[in-house]
């Protein structure tokens, strides 16, 4: 394949910069017009901020699975679209070539359509890394059936909210998942949310540990017993719904400052383009190359970097089951030598974990196939940069450190592999197409050079979210009520004296603990539903590993006896309502939170005294009670 929109040095990056933002419509068009469309789109871009309302190449017809198989059948068929390493590396690997993929999606979107799926309706995926659970993604698009995917971390009752929230009535999962030395229960922990959703119809289970599961009479199948269904039907192929590009692609859950998680969505078009054109572009792919991204497929990460965005260009795509420390230190090297991976897109706190081992998990590995490594999720401290760069890269591999969210689509402010300069810790620069502007407070936009800010963006890219689902009220007032005309993304940054941008991290109520977005206030409600919880508050504080740790302070009532079982008891309950990855890393008992005369808590003192800086706490006398204070900080943990 080639990729037309590949920007190959750094006057071409200057004038694609240039371009997009004096001929936007131009730009994209050029870019959308290398992909697989049925009906060129009528309109490039319709858009405001206000309501907001975007519209990518309204009009235009197509299929995301057209792009990423049908397509590429004549020329990749025999190319490996997917490679799978298992969790236990003595299982045997995968490889699907895109003939494969495309078999077995067409199949599995039959059963779907058998099992009463139709374009429009929201597929909930509940399932471990395993190759199904991307054809079943994909299966999805297919028939036009909105996919929304749940990391397997996620609780019963989590699952249950999105289920209600998106008004899911179809599930795929599998009986269990391999992680490391762990076995998750998938199939009984959605066994436990549907106590609570009686509307779900059908939930499609694929074997992967067969571990003992119950199945539900008229609700729940066999992955394996669907597939001998359609096969017997005779016709193996299942022809693409035909999609408007605005037509939802699928759904995502991420958390935000307040209430419970929010659904983003996508939409078919414009996500297709700008997740193609970020991954070739920042990576700077180049067809035949083997690409791991280390992310899981229930989060952004893994849809554009694992799934859409490589597939649509004809990239072999490594899916690992396990984790980077199981059965050893050295399993993503081992994972990289093995299939000779030239790029290695991974997270801060994953290689912040593989650090603390030294290097002796790498002595013997191959490393030499790597060519691009790539950070994502949170930002990457110096020496985590460093020691990415001189002992995986072997100093001769160039990091792009790739800041984006899940509303985003795709990456939007990074370097590209040896076409713009890196710069640890920093960001660096936008793609082409991408505008940002830093404000103050008041919305003002802070001009020039050496500033910092809240990072907004001015004007809209392809892979933008569209909406949040059910509730757009809800998306105007978390993105774009905020500043008048901006798209605010959440984040702090600063910009140095040569225009760079380096991201500083949330600035409001979100932590970002190893990589994974958790609201403040979500942590909190699942608290206070521990019985004798009274009151609580939630903040982050630097952790080595995580980046940020959880730091709970709680209310209880004082009849408990011993505060360590306690403890363990509202982590219990912590995991049940949102799931294992929002366990407070610390609880500390209080008498009373430091509240405004109004009772809003000073979450700022709270955060500092949780880092340790006791000293500098600021002005405290407008507090209810400044006593509390001196009593959080004598018990602090
Ligand atoms: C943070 C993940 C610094 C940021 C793709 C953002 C980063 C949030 C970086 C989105 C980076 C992501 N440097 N911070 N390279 N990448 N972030 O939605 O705070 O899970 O707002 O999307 O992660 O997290 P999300």
């Amino acid at each position: 394949m080639s990729y037309p929109f590949k920007i190959k040095s750094l006057e071409a990056y200057q004038a694609a910069s240039e371009k997009a933002v004096k001929d936007p419509e131009g730009f994209w068009s050029d870019v959308a017009g290398s992909f697989l469309w049925r009906k060129r789109w009528d309109t490039v871009l319709n858009w405001n901020f206000k309501e907001p309302n975007i519209e990518w190449f309204k009009g235009g017809k197509l299929n995301v699975t057209e792009n990423c198989l049908d397509r590429h059948l004549g020329t990749l068929g025999n190319t490996p679209a997917i490679i799978w390493e298992p969790n236990d590396p003595e299982e045997h690997h995968r490889v699907l070539t895109y003939r494969e993929l495309y078999n077995k999606v067409v199949q599995f979107a039959n059963v779907l359509k058998n099992n009463g799926v139709k374009k429009g309706d929201r597929v909930c995926i509940y399932m471990g890394m395993v190759p199904e659970l991307a054809i079943a993604t994909l299966a999805c698009a297919r028939i036009g059936a909105i996919h929304s995917v749940i990391f397997g971390g996620f609780s019963a009752q989590s699952i249950a909210d999105r289920l209600e929230d998106a008004h899911a009535e179809f599930i795929v999962t599998c009986d269990g998942a391999y992680r490391g030395n762990k076995e998750i229960p998938l199939k009984s922990v959605i066994d436990d949310a549907l106590v609570q959703c009686r509307f779900v119809k059908r939930v499609i289970v694929l074997t992967r540990t067969r571990t003992p599961i119950s199945m539900l009479k008229g609700r729940d199948v066999w992955w394996e017993d669907e597939i001998k269904k359609v096969e017997t039907m005779g016709n193996p192929d299942c022809p693409a719904e035909e999609m408007d590009a605005e037509d939802p692609l699928f759904i995502l859950y991420t958390s935000g400052s307040t209430g419970k998680p929010k659904g983003v969505v996508h939409t078919t078009g414009g996500y297709m383009v700008y997740a193609t054109y970020s991954f070739v572009n920042v990576f700077q792919y180049e067809q035949g190359q083997v690409h791991f991204c280390t992310a899981d497929i229930g989060w952004i990460t893994g849809h554009s970097y694992i799934v859409y965005g490589p597939l649509c260009a004809g990239a072999t795509s490594v899916i690992f089951e396990g984790v980077p420390t199981w059965p050893d230190a050295g399993r993503f090297w081992d994972v990289v030598d093995k299939y000779k991976v030239n790029i290695l897109y991974t997270a801060p706190t994953a290689i912040r974990s593989l650090m603390g081992f030294g290097t002796a998990p790498l002595v013997g590995k191959d490393l030499s196939s790597l060519k691009v490594l790539g950070s994502v999720g949170e930002p990457i401290n110096e020496e985590a940069w460093h020691w990415f760069d001189e002992h995986v890269g072997r100093k001769r591999c160039p990091i792009v450190d790739t800041w984006w969210q899940t509303e985003t689509g795709g990456i939007m402010i990074s370097n590209m592999a040896g076409v713009t300069p890196s710069k640890p810790s920093y960001a660096t620069l936008p793609l082409p197409g991408v505008q940002p502007v830093l404000v103050d407070e008041n919305g003002r936009e802070i001009e020039g050079n050496d500033v910092s800010g809240n990072l907004c963006i001015r004007f809209p890219w392809p892979g933008i979210l569209r909406t949040t689902y059910g509730d757009h009220e809800r998306c105007r007032q978390n993105y774009f009520a905020t500043y008048e005309n901006l798209y605010f993304t959440g984040d702090g940054c600063y910009r140095d004296e040569k225009g760079n941008y380096r991201i500083t991290g949330r600035v409001d109520d979100v932590l970002n603990v190893s990589g994974h977005r958790i609201g403040t206030a979500e942590v909190e409600n699942a608290i206070n539903m521990h019985a004798g919880v009274v009151e609580s508050a939630v903040v982050g504080y630097p952790h080595d590993i995580k980046g940020q740790g959880i730091y709970a302070y709680v209310i209880f009532d004082n009849t408990h006896e011993d505060d360590n079982l306690t403890k363990m008891d509202i982590i219990q309950t912590v995991s049940r309502i949102i799931g294992a990855i929002a366990k407070p890393d610390k609880i500390q008992f209080v008498s009373g939170l430091p509240k405004t005369r109004s009772g809003k808590i000073m979450r700022r003192i709270l955060r500092k005294i949780a880092e340790g800086e006791t000293g500098s706490l600021g002005d405290t006398s407008t507090l209810l009670d400044p006593s509390v204070v001196d009593e959080i900080i004598k018990g602090r943990v």
